[in-house]
Parts: C-alpha cells; structure tokens; sequence
C-alpha cells in the first residue's frame, strides 16, 4: 500500500460554447500539484504551498471538502495531509477549483488501492464545487477526471457522464485580470429561454459532439456559438466582442468565454495558429489597459494523473 503521492490535476474548459453545464475539455497545462500522505489521524489537513492565501480549514476548501466526502466511504480510520500547489490561478475559469478537488480525490484512490470507480470520484469532486460556487456542477470536474472532452448528460438523479477523445486541437486562453466570481455570473443568466433561441442552442449542441467525433473542424467553429448564457454575460467581460473578431482574423476555428470567466478561450488547429490567436487576444487586453495573461497548449487527452510516489 503507497503512503504517499504527487498528482497533477489540469486545467479545464467548460461549457465550451454551447454547451452550458454540460461540455468540458481538458487542457495538458496548466496543472495543480497535490501531495497527498496517508495518516492514522483521522481527518484532513491542508497546506497551500503557492501564494493565493485559499483557505486551508478541510471544511472550507474544495479539495478538503472532496477529502471528507471520500473518506465518508473508507472504513478504515485513517486521514489526509495535504500540500496543494497551485499552478491554475483561482478565479480564473479554467477550472481551478475544479484541479484542486479532483487532484486530491484521484491521489487519495491510489493511496487506497483504486478502490473507487471515476464517476464516484466525480460525485466526491462535486462537494468541492459546492463550497466554491455553491452549485454542483461537474463540467469542469468531468473533464479533470478523464481528460479529452466530456458531456454531463446528467447529475440528477443518477450522474451520467460520456467521455469522448477530442481530436487534435491547440486552445489559446487569455485570462484579462479582472475579477468575476461564479457565483455573480450565474445571477445574471435568464430563468426561461424562448423556444427559438432553445432550437438553435440544441442544433449547435449536436453539432459540436459530431464535430468532435468526426474531427470536422469546420463543424466545431460553426457550432460552438453560444445564444444563451454568453449575452447575459457579455456585459461582464470587456473586450470579448473583440477579442473574438481578432482571434477569428488570426485564423481560430472558434471559442468564447471559458467557464463562466473571466477567461476567453479560442480553439484552433495547429500550435503556430494558436499561438498567433493567444497574441491577438493578448492585444486587445493590453490596449484597454487590463493587465492578462496568456497560455497556449494542446488538449489534454488524460485527466488528473499520478506522476510520483
Ligand atoms: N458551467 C459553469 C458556469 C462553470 O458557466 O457557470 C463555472 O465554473
């Protein structure tokens, strides 16, 4: 039996356009580092070893939340201590709260044997989403637990999650620094969709899983639009107007907001594409005086992962 181990948990995509809540993609970097050491105290203590002062009380941080949930299920009496190193800056919407829980839950099944299947590692996940936004969603969890592209069919009442390979794809995120919490852009989406909007958001929906399953590239950047979700949001994130009509000049297949923002993410076929996208993005962030970051890099094809014991 291991009594300790190093994972790395990636940066996700959610909603992916179209795909409110449902959609996500996993990204190969960035990635949180989690070690996680076994102990015959029972409990759950926390380290931050990065510098973004999260909390480190089990009760109040995602990965701590996860911890508890799993050991819920683990007759033994043993406990958790562990170190999280960030290397997804939280707030961000690329999944960091996301990283942080999945990470802790993937290390502890392998300090346990493997014992739990993926999707029971996606429910303890959950619990940590909870606590960051307060809704449980898996879109950015479904992803860091099996990498490629996934859809949550379902959460209630039984999770239902299709993971499916994503076809070679480079993703340029900027992420403009500025804050928007989840919580706040969830408020701002509307409580009925008209049916019409409904009937294009769906045939896009389609789209975009047969796009990915056939790697018709064409087809991912017509359907990826987002008629919902991403007007209520417009107002929330500055510049993203231009920063799609830019990437799309630079030669983007398509994106939009990355999770509920402030990130926006551009899919593209090749690493120079994607690269050249990243700076178009980058331009319009430093033009209205909003500091950013930029990241480019492949598609992930595995989730959260052991790499050291
Ligand atoms: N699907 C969620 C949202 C992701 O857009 O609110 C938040 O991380």
């Amino acid at each position: 039996m291991l009594n300790s181990v190093l994972v790395h948990s990636p940066a996700t995509l959610s909603n992916l356009g179209c795909g409110f809540d449902v959609f996500g993609l996993a990204l190969a970097a960035p990635y949180d580092t989690i070690r996680l050491t076994r102990s015959p105290e029972p409990g759950v203590r926390i380290q931050h070893l990065d510098g973004y002062n999260l909390p480190t009380e089990a009760t109040r941080n995602v990965a701590g939340v996860a911890l508890l949930m799993l050991l819920q299920e683990v007759p033994e009496t043993i406990g958790f201590d562990v170190e999280i190193t960030k290397g997804i800056k939280p707030g961000s919407g690329v999944g960091s709260s996301a990283a942080s829980a999945v990470g802790a839950v993937v290390a502890a099944n392998a300090l346990l044997g493997n014992r739990f299947t993926k999707m029971q590692l996606v429910e303890f996940a959950m619990a940590g989403e909870v606590v960051a936004c307060g809704a449980r969603h898996a879109d950015n969890i479904a992803p860091a637990i099996f990498g490629g592209f996934t859809v949550v069919r379902a959460v209630e009442p039984v999770l239902d999650i299709i993971a499916l390979p994503a076809p070679p794809l480079w993703v340029a995120v900027v992420h403009p620094q500025i804050e928007v919490k989840t919580s706040d852009s969830r408020k701002v989406l509307p409580a009925a969709v008209p049916l019409g909007l409904a009937v294009r958001q769906w045939a896009n929906v389609a789209g975009l899983v047969a796009g990915f399953l056939t790697a018709d590239y064409n087809l991912i950047g017509r359907s990826l639009d987002d008629y919902i979700v991403e007007p209520a949001r417009l107002p929330l994130i500055p510049g993203l107007a231009e920063a799609r009509k830019r990437a799309l000049a630079a030669g983007a297949i398509g994106g939009g907001i990355s999770g509920s923002g402030p990130s926006i993410f551009m899919l593209n076929r090749t690493e120079e594409t994607a690269r050249a996208v990243g700076a178009a993005l980058g331009s319009v962030f430093a033009e209205l005086g909003i500091a950013f970051n930029v990241y480019v890099g492949p598609v992930g094809t595995e989730g959260a992962r052991v790499v050291a014991e």
